[in-house]
């Protein structure tokens, strides 16, 4: 569909290659191995909690925590991706793993080369638009062992990693290029909380790795435009809604504080440095004397809540970059599927709200196209348009999935208001 500003419209949904892909070797692999265990363990705590009560029987078995053979959506893509066109898709985003790419500081493997060429003709063989990630957080043993983020040296080495890449594919027409996945979700977790690899908590190294990754996002939106100068280049950025009660000016300071330090410092820092936002909504955030969870709400099987309403505002919030927004992620682990749909209605009819107020939204995709392994929180949460059966691997379309078709199909109907 063409827009009204003749901007095509793009519906699909997104992966991450460790968290589909199977038998990845990388720097969450190898912690995945040794914390497998105290993982387990750990969500004991959550037996009695009736948040997770659907998923608390995975969540307290050690196998969750690894991610193994994944989906084997390494081999099975062609199937996926048919699946997303009969879906109505127009676009999927999936990331290149660089674990695989450069199992060795500067030796590249032409087979994984290969691999991601395929899944790009793939993609648009079917009429998916491609948004490729270069990073979504996990990276090769020999970098990590280099210090990882924490080098001086890492964005030299995104860098290379990057020229390779773009070299290698820059006669298949790839025009959205995703450098960083969530880098400041990413340094939190790992620098801030010490909860994920490599579990090294401090101020100053939090900082540190924020300020390398704006570094080699730099670098690498230059050598993408080096060798495809029409490319348009960013990040996908997680911004949370923080909302402060009316009535108090100590909440109104943090929400100050919150909003430059978590969603706009690192987009101010790469202002020059992007072509578009990539946006992932997931939170919001309420604010009285303290930031806080909003009690009695619709939660996901995670215990996230649902607020769809903090999307128009997240937007909202962006406009001021003068960029056209994509909605590079938006989901919710929801195994049976209860919540699924409305969840899309909601959403995409916020984000329809926001561009009526003259939002540059020009593109929607869901987490996730299938379930896949949630990081440290394992296989129980799903977040798939598609099941997996982890025992056969056989993919079932969710209902969702087809009430999501829907709503694209009448969305690229209308030639106006584009959703
Ligand atoms: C986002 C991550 C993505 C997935 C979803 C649920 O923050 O980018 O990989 O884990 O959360």
């Amino acid at each position: 569909m063409e827009s009204a500003s003749k901007q095509k419209f793009y519906f699909g949904a997104a992966t991450s290659s460790h968290q589909v892909e199977g038998n990845n070797h990388n720097d969450w692999s190898e912690w995945e191995e040794k914390n497998a265990v105290g993982l387990a363990r750990e969500a004991e705590a959550k037996r009695k909690d009736p948040t997770f009560a659907k998923i608390t029987l995975e969540l307290v078995d050690h196998h969750n925590y690894v991610s193994g053979a994944a989906c084997d959506h390494y081999h099975r893509f062609r199937e996926d991706f048919d699946m997303a066109k009969s879906l109505g898709h127009n676009a999927h985003r999936f990331s290149i793993e660089w674990s695989r790419i450069e199992p060795k500081k500067g030796e590249f493997n032409e087979e994984a080369i290969g691999h991601y060429r395929e899944v790009i003709k793939a993609l648009k063989e079917r009429g998916l638009e491609p948004f490729v990630t270069l990073y979504h957080w996990t990276v090769p043993l020999w970098f990590r062992d280099e210090g990882g983020w924490l080098s001086r040296r890492s964005p030299a080495h995104f860098e290379r990693y990057v020229q390779k890449i773009a070299e290698s594919y820059k006669d298949l027409g790839v025009k959205f290029w995703i450098t960083l996945n969530e880098p400041e979700v990413y340094a939190s977790h790992a620098y801030l909380k010490g909860e994920w690899p490599p579990q090294k908590r401090s101020l100053l190294r939090y900082i540190t790795v924020t300020c390398y990754l704006a570094r080699a996002h730099k670098k690498a939106y230059r050598v993408i435009k080096k060798y495809m100068s029409s490319a348009e280049v960013g990040i996908a950025k997680n911004n949370i809604y923080f909302e402060a009660v009316w009535w108090n000016p100590v909440a109104w300071l943090l929400k100050l504080f919150a909003d430059y330090f978590w969603n706009y410092y690192f987009l101010n820092r790469i202002m020059r440095y992007q072509d578009f936002i990539g946006l992932n909504y997931y939170f919001h955030n309420r604010i009285s004397w303290w930031f806080g969870r909003n009690k009695n709400k619709s939660v996901t099987d995670i215990g996230w809540e649902i607020y769809p309403e903090g999307l128009y505002y997240v937007l909202r919030g962006l406009r001021w970059y003068r960029q056209p927004i994509y909605i590079t992620e938006n989901g919710l682990a929801d195994r049976d599927d209860e919540k699924r749909a409305r969840f899309l209605q909601d959403h995409i009819a916020v984000a329809r709200k926001a561009m009526n107020d003259g939002v540059d939204v020009r593109g929607y995709l869901h987490w996730s196209l299938i379930d896949n392994f949630e990081w440290s929180k394992g296989f129980a949460p799903r977040f798939g348009l598609i099941a997996i059966d982890y025992k056969t691997l056989e993919r079932h379309i969710r209902p969702s999935a087809l009430e999501y078709k829907k709503i694209i199909e009448e969305g690229l109907k209308k030639d106006s208001g584009v959703l």
